[in-house]
């Protein structure tokens, strides 16, 4: 079959078999956030175009090259949600979530779009779930986001997950480390793409970031943030490090993590698996975006996964259900029996079981291979002679086997049933 039309490029359809897969893991997500003590929120797919660039960043590639912008027809310069951060905390403010003394825990569920060149593991529709915790600046919380997202990985089946771990300073410590970074950068730029040149000007610490293989050689050798924290920023990266490696949970220090979004502050962190060149999740702790979005000045911190990404690794290592959900039961009846038929279905699904019936009561013989194609575990046959004595045939599809068993072994009963 050609269709007329076909999706977008970057986009695509996420079929059946897909589906009831990602729906165990967004089950298990919901179920363990729900432990945690975070709730689940929704927040719409458009959102004003500034609101992205002021808190990802003009200089992040997700508002320079990425985002999906364009004017309503009232003339708004409106966005498709590029990530869930940013309209978490608006929709925190905007509808007064905020209770003093108390941390609110948010999760969402959704599609996020990047207008990003397609490959594996990038699409320009994709899917996140993700978590925000709002209101909170200790280190304890860092460490409990940390741990609530490898054992959300683990739950999963994936328990060799790489861990990376970085702190990125905070307003105080980081003009003198993009200080530095300038002074080594500006030597080389000769040597660095051209948005990086454009980056030494206006973000230098975008440049750690650069995918351009020539510049990423140059930043293996620049300055670490390490050495520029605070006290402040120090003292809690520490305290992070230190109850990680006393709850045994490793972690690889990378001094280059400074993730693609400008609102980190402290802690950032990134989770992938080994032969993965992509992260799976990523997220860090944001304490200045609730007061860029016109709100107090509280801390927050969350993470996201990207699904797609997710499920392939998943995929890759088969932790997922493979085989095609199939009826239970096939329903085949007598040309007179359909109303009895119509009711049997129901009952049986009232009981939680997949039926499926004939719709055209053509001869049972034909409504047998109708029941083969469907793949359903058994058929009932419901044929007139028997049925007067409330029997029915049972039928194995696997291994063909038929018994007449009374309608009390399925337990279910026709007398009296009205639809
Ligand atoms: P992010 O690192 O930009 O962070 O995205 C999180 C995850 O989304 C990535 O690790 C990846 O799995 C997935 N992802 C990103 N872009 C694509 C793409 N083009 N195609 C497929 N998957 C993709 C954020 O979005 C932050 N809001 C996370 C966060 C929450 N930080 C604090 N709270």
């Amino acid at each position: 079959m050609k269709p007329k039309y076909t999706s977008l490029r970057g986009v695509r359809d996420i079929l059946p078999d897909e589906l009831r897969n990602w729906r165990i893991i967004e089950d298990k997500a919901r179920e363990l956030f729900r432990r945690y003590n975070y709730r689940e929120i929704e927040t719409p797919i458009i959102e004003p175009a500034e609101m992205f660039v002021r808190t990802v960043g003009e200089e992040s590639d997700i508002v320079r090259k990425e985002m999906y912008i364009f004017k309503d027809r009232g003339d708004r310069l409106v966005a498709l949600r590029p990530e869930g951060t940013a309209p978490v905390v608006r929709a925190f403010l905007e509808n007064n979530l905020y209770i003093p003394g108390r941390v609110a825990k948010f999760y969402y569920i959704g599609d996020m779009f990047r207008y990003d060149r397609p490959q594996a593991g990038r699409q320009r529709e994709f899917h996140q779930i993700g978590i925000e915790a709002l209101g909170e600046s200790s280190y304890i919380l860092d460490v409990e986001v940390i741990m609530l997202l490898l054992e959300f990985l683990e739950e999963l089946g994936l328990a060799d997950t790489i861990l990376l771990l970085n702190s990125v300073g905070c307003p105080n410590c980081r003009p003198e480390y993009s200080k530095a970074l300038r002074e080594f950068f500006i030597p080389n730029s000769s040597e660095l793409c051209e948005d990086c040149n454009v980056r030494l000007e206006n973000n230098p610490l975008r440049i750690l970031d650069c995918k351009v293989e020539g510049c990423k050689e140059i930043v293996a050798k620049a300055p670490s943030i390490i050495d520029y924290l605070c006290d402040d920023c120090r003292t809690h990266f520490e305290n992070v490090r230190s109850v990680l490696d006393s709850l045994g949970i490793r972690y690889v220090l990378d001094t280059r993590l400074v993730r693609g979004l400008d609102y980190y502050t402290k802690t950032t962190f990134e989770v992938t698996v080994s032969g993965l060149d992509l992260s799976i999740g990523g997220g860090g702790r944001y304490d200045g975006l609730i007061k860029d979005l016109g709100g107090p000045d509280l801390p927050g911190i969350g993470f996201a996964i990207g699904m797609e990404r997710l499920f392939n690794v998943l995929k890759d290592k088969n932790l997922l259900l493979k085989e095609e959900e199939v009826p239970d039961y096939f329903v085949i009846y007598d040309s007179t029996l359909v109303t009895k038929a119509i009711i049997l279905s129901r009952l049986l699904r009232y009981k939680g079981f997949i039926v499926e019936m004939s719709y055209t009561a053509k001869s049972l013989k034909s409504q047998l291979k109708e029941a083969d194609r469907s793949k359903a575990k058994k058929a009932i046959i419901m044929r007139e002679d028997l049925l007067v004595d409330n029997k029915v045939i049972l039928k194995d599809m696997t291994t063909g086997e038929q018994e007449e068993v009374g309608l009390d072994k399925l337990e279910v009963s026709l007398i009296g049933q009205r639809i």
